[in-house]
């Protein structure tokens, strides 16, 4: 590498979806759509959880961060993406970038946790629902919350203040649709073996780790849900239990792909369409599957919209039905 060649980068071009050039209004339309539930299924779930004093348990509380979370984090990748598919002009500024890079691995972390945390808290009150008073009161609730928000700064920090302090000589095309780390990383010009360590190991930590314990609380669930007397419950749980894992496995199997070897060879493609599961796909799927197939919530958002309908009486073991 010449040393002429060290041309200081001030801006990146984010060279988005080139092979779907002829595509692009269709691609955005179709991703409009996909925004447009997302934001209002969780924008409902938040006022829902915010109005009914029904649902005020630490359940409900987590849905409603965890909506409030993704409509956050769709904001960081979403509407660069459609500016993209929309305009010429696709260059983001070296801050800007390092600051989209910063709130997406801030929020990824985040969402990790709180999944995790989401499934450990139905784990204790299925598997020891004498307990879980005790373990899961407001005070934990609100510290852990916190403690899960807070998680993600240290993460974004050291990601990004890493990354950019690595030298780029151009060129500066991002072949991505976003500022991520893997398509970032691939336009550093000097040795990245010590960062792609670090990625290595914060991919078991923050991807890995959170997903054992949501498959393990999941199995303990399933254990006690399959030692009930009602059939229709256990049939209840098991299809609530897979679509719950389909979910997260979909959205911690595409992170692990994309971060564990962040200079893997797939094609930049595959990649892309790694990362619109996990920026795109996932925040709109959680809203409906861990609330709107849920009978307190559907049945409370009728209430707030205004509806009177019969409830009637019904099991319910409160894996989020
Ligand atoms: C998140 O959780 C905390 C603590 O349980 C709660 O007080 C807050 O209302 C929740 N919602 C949002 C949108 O942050």
């Amino acid at each position: 590498m010449s040393g002429l060649n060290k041309t200081m980068v001030t801006e990146f071009i984010l060279l988005g979806f080139p092979n779907l050039a002829q595509f692009q209004l269709l691609f955005f339309v179709i991703l409009l759509l996909i925004y447009m539930v997302t934001l209002l299924g969780n924008i409902l779930i938040i006022l829902t959880t915010m109005v009914d004093p029904a649902l005020h348990s630490p359940m409900y509380l987590f849905l409603q961060n965890l909506s409030f979370l993704d409509i956050c984090f769709t904001l960081v990748v979403v509407p660069q993406l459609f500016s993209n598919l929309l305009t010429e002009k696709n260059s983001i500024s070296f801050i800007g970038c390092m600051a989209q890079m910063f709130f997406f691995f801030s929020f990824g972390t985040v969402e990790c946790f709180l999944l995790a945390a989401m499934a450990y808290d139905r784990y204790v009150a299925i598997c020891n629902p004498l307990h879980y008073r005790n373990i899961m009161n407001r005070r934990v609730c609100i510290q852990v919350m916190l403690a899960l928000w807070f998680s993600g700064i240290p993460v974004g920090t050291l990601q990004t203040t890493w990354l950019f302090s690595l030298p780029f000589c151009g060129p500066n095309k991002v072949n991505h649709f976003f500022c991520d780390g893997p398509p970032v990383l691939e336009l550093v010009c000097a040795d990245t073996s010590l960062f792609e360590t670090y990625s290595l190991t914060a991919t078991v930590i923050i991807i890995m780790s959170p997903f054992m314990l949501i498959l393990g609380s999941y199995i303990c669930i399933l254990h006690t849900v399959l030692k009930m007397n009602s059939a229709a419950g256990r049939h209840k749980a098991f299809s609530t239990c897979s679509s719950h894992l389909i979910v997260v496995t979909l959205l911690y199997g595409t992170g692990v792909l994309a971060y564990i070897q962040p200079k893997s060879d797939y094609s930049p493609d595959i990649k892309k369409l790694l990362s619109l599961s996990y920026t795109v796909v996932t925040p709109t799927l959680n809203p409906i599957i861990y609330s709107l197939r849920n009978r307190e919530v559907k049945e409370s958002l009728w209430r707030t919209l205004g509806r009177k309908i019969i409830i009637t009486p019904s099991f319910n073991t409160h894996i989020f039905f």
